[in-house]
């Protein structure tokens, strides 16, 4: 059973915890967050006793660990990440990898030389309704692919710990940090787009809103991302695919949140299998819904238990998807469209 130790105890440390509860093949042995006090309180709200370290180095020091999972502020992914795969440690780290393509491109290359095992938290490759979207396309059910229409929506996010998630140096604004779930999930789905034309709000908090195309031969793509709605908006992701002789629609507002619509103009709840993960209990952040994180991180522990690399939410496909996150947000900033090498 692998021993896990969660570097980052904010929204998405607590998030990832109360997963690998569920998870029989894992136990977190220790936590690391610079902020001790807080995370000591926060452990005892989840009524868990897990010893809590302020530095990598001192967790390194007495835990036998398996695995690092980085829950950081993304402008420590890439220190911490180095520091994990030096010490021969398995590498669970969240999105974005980074806040650079080049240090994107390092890590990739480090963790390959390493041999250790990676993924990244692109969880929207396995978030229910988007499997469910990507088996729909695969079947050709209503033939192929016309459009797909994607949007990931809140308001000004306030949860995150000393506010750096409105510090555009530090998360790269709502472009890199919410929007690229969207962009991964379009290079999971369909590939990498020959080029990006984008539009967005920019504001002293980096890339607030952003407005993609992406160049297809074949299929229309957009999508939407940007936090900068009013405060108490809440949060939305959505998508609708249109298809030959079909669309599937898809808002997590919804009730159902899925569904289909055939060329007979029938509308149906469209089913799709998600995990009884339950939800989360800190009532931080801007999601509650444990599905898609439970079903990343089983993913990746049952990767390490079969000593088989994980093939889904790589290093490098994460490399890639901040690299065209990043061209958008270049595109955004210049007018132009930017071509993908
Ligand atoms: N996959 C998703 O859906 C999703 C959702 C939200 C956030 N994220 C990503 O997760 C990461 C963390 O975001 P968050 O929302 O949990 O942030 P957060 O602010 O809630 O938590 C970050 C934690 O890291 C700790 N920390 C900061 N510097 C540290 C250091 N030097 N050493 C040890 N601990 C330190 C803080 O005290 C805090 O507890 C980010 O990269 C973010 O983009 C992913």
């Amino acid at each position: 059973m692998p021993n896990v130790a969660i570097v980052g105890f904010g929204f998405m440390g607590a998030m990832h915890l109360q997963v690998y509860a569920q998870i029989k093949g894992s136990k977190v042995v220790a936590v690391v967050d610079n902020q001790l006090a807080k995370a000591k309180r926060d452990l005892a709200k989840l009524q868990l006793k897990i010893p809590v370290f302020a530095s990598l180095e001192e967790m390194l020091a007495v835990c036998a660990v398996d695995i690092i999972d980085i829950c950081l502020p993304t402008k420590l992914h890439t220190p911490f990440f180095l520091k994990a795969i030096a010490a021969g440690k398995h590498v669970f780290c969240e999105k974005p990898l980074a806040l650079t393509a080049a240090d994107g491109r390092r890590i990739a290359a480090a963790a390959k030389k390493s041999g250790v095992y990676v993924q990244i938290g692109q969880c929207i490759r396995f978030w229910p309704e988007y499997q469910a979207l990507e088996a729909f396309v695969k079947s050709r059910k209503a033939g192929k692919l016309l459009s797909l229409s994607l949007q990931r929506r809140a308001g000004r996010p306030g949860y995150s710990v000393g506010d750096w998630l409105n510090d555009g140096t530090l998360s790269g604004g709502a472009a890199l940090d919410l929007h690229i779930h969207d962009t991964d999930y379009v290079h999971h789905l369909l590939g990498k787009p020959a080029a990006v034309t984008s539009a967005g709000t920019r504001d002293k908090t980096g890339w607030s809103h952003i407005f993609t195309t992406y160049h297809f031969p074949a299929v229309a793509v957009t999508a939407e991302g940007g936090w900068n709605y009013p405060g108490k908006w809440g949060f939305q992701m959505a998508f609708q695919a249109v298809f030959e002789r079909g669309a599937v629609e898809f808002d997590s507002g919804g009730s159902p949140t899925l569904w289909l619509t055939l060329a007979n103009g029938k509308k149906e709840p469209m089913p799709f299998t998600a995990p009884a993960a339950g939800e989360s209990t800190t009532g931080a952040g801007n999601l509650s819904s444990l599905g898609g994180y439970y079903n990343e991180i089983a993913t990746f522990i049952n990767c390490i238990e079969r000593r088989s690399a994980p093939k889904i939410a790589t290093v490098s496909q994460a490399a890639d998807s901040l690299a065209t996150t990043l061209a958008e947000i270049q595109s955004a900033a210049t007018g132009r469209t930017v071509k993908l090498k």
